[in-house]
């Protein structure tokens, strides 16, 4: 025998209780929660695929580091080690912590976007764009256009479409182009990624316009296992030199720290320009905290250092992204339609090949993650339509082509029996797809509206009749 498989390397040493509902009780708890999985509680959830945010699991050596929180209001150690650690990995001489990612796009975008200005990006982010759009930036996505094909198999489908660059560029005037919003890995695309070769690319036409070039850093680390394994010339690099070459072609990163920095909370932005990174300290005062702590606890950036270098360990991200894998391959051998290439943070359910029977405004991915939940207490996210939100000029919805549900893996948390038990779920529901009902919206918010609208079933009082 030939083969040799891989295992998660690590062991576990201790473990949280999970609570088995009944069907009857799901049903209850669904409609208390408006079918939306957001506003269940977590008590009531069997298996957490809502996100891979801030669900991740320590190691004992972030516990540790736990303990050596400097709770100084005013430079603490941990920041300097934070610091160190970043410039080190990731090669960005400016870092201000942040208390998770948002914070880090609400300064960048405060700092560098004037009213009317276009921000391109290879496809948006819910809450990049809202801080693009709250201080009068426009949203360009200049994805190239197999990455809104869900059967599309590219290994690189994040990549930015130069020419729609390009001609953005010709449009509206580079100096009406404050930066370009890069993403690795694309979050909305199903957890694609970019090639070195298309950062690479991008990085000098807009270096050409001068226009700069911010990564969405959060997942690149993913990113970077990916480039290893599909990108000619990468295969005996490290991650580490593979991260640092990535982020050489950009000016700067935004992190969520809460995926790939495996911590529970905790993020920041990073600068190379001098100027620029003194008004975001002068900024990060007013919004989270001194910029030595950005509001996060000494002990929560130390955690955010340790973590990031067991982030970059390859046995760490082969067995990540292999757990995402293996949830895939079981779902594609039980024909539900899923999007391909397998991403790195989760399975992505095309929710629309899905339920066929269910239009676009019965929003059949909200649909979907609300009766996966009732049938195996299993909570997975909406990434469609209700996620997508309004035209905020029009006010009209969004229909993007992408009408996804998510099975986000948290890290180093679950095991490979959790997967089948949710995989056998998933694709039992899908020969029950008949019995799914649409939903209609019965309360939305203004902003950001999938984490907290309401929902009831369009007919019937059940989202999966019996
Ligand atoms: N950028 C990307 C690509 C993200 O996925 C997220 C968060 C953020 C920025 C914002 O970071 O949550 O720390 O403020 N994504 C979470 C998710 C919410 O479930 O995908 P944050």
């Amino acid at each position: 025998m030939n083969k040799r498989s891989w295992a998660e390397p690590y062991k576990i040493k201790m473990v949280e209780h999970l609570r088995v509902t009944t069907k009857a009780d799901r049903e209850k708890a669904a409609a208390e929660a408006g079918y939306n999985t957001f506003l269940l509680k977590s008590d009531d959830v069997y298996i957490d695929l809502l996100t891979d945010s801030g669900t991740s699991a320590m190691s004992d050596r972030q516990w540790a580091g736990m303990m050596i929180g400097d709770e100084a209001y005013a430079g603490s150690q941990n920041f300097y080690h934070l610091e160190q650690t970043i410039r080190e990995c990731y090669g960005y001489k400016h870092v201000i912590p942040t208390h998770q990612g948002r914070g880090a796009e609400h300064i960048l975008s405060k700092l560098c976007i004037k009213d009317g200005d276009t921000v391109p990006g290879n496809m948006y982010f819910t809450t990049t764009r809202l801080h693009q759009e709250l201080v009068g930036g426009q949203f360009a996505d200049v994805i190239i256009d197999q990455a809104h094909d869900p059967d599309s198999e590219l290994p690189f489908k994040g990549n930015v479409d130069l020419n729609k660059l390009a001609r953005l560029i010709e449009q509206v005037g580079p100096q009406r182009i404050p930066y370009l919003a890069l993403h690795a890995t694309v979050n909305m695309a199903g957890g694609q990624p970019i090639s070195m070769a298309n950062a690479r690319d991008v990085s000098a036409m807009c270096r050409k316009f001068g226009i700069k070039v911010f990564m969405d850093a959060t997942r690149a680390v993913e990113n970077c296992y990916f480039i290893k394994k599909r990108e000619a010339g990468y295969a005996d690099r490290s991650l580490q030199e593979i991260l640092r070459e990535l982020c050489a072609y950009t000016d700067g990163c935004t992190m969520s720290g809460k995926k790939d920095c495996l911590v529970n909370i905790g993020g920041f932005l990073a600068l190379n320009d001098d100027d620029l990174a003194d008004a975001a300290r002068n900024m990060v005062v007013v919004y989270e905290g001194l910029h030595t702590y950005g509001g996060l606890a000494g002990r929560d950036m130390e955690a955010m250092a340790v973590g990031i270098r067991e982030s970059l360990q390859f046995d760490h991200m082969r067995a990540r992204i292999g757990q995402v894998e293996y949830l895939g391959e079981l779902l594609r051998k039980g024909d539900v339609p899923i999007v391909r290439p397998i991403g790195g943070h989760g399975v992505f359910l095309n929710a629309a090949r899905f339920l066929p029977h269910i239009p676009c405004e019965q929003f059949p991915a909200q649909t979907l993650a609300a009766a996966l939940y009732v049938d195996s207490g299993v909570r997975a996210m909406e990434r469609g339509a209700v996620s997508a939100g309004r035209d905020p000029k029009t006010g009209k919805n969004h229909f993007p082509e992408l009408e996804l549900v998510r099975l986000t893996i948290p890290r180093r948390v679950y095991t490979q029996a959790h997967m089948d038990v949710t995989a056998e779920s998933v694709i039992e529901l899908h020969g029950n797809r008949d019995k799914i009902v649409g939903l209609r919206i019965t309360y939305e918010p203004k902003h950001l509206r999938f984490f907290q609208a309401r929902f009831e079933p369009v007919e019937g009082s059940k989202v999966l009749r019996d």
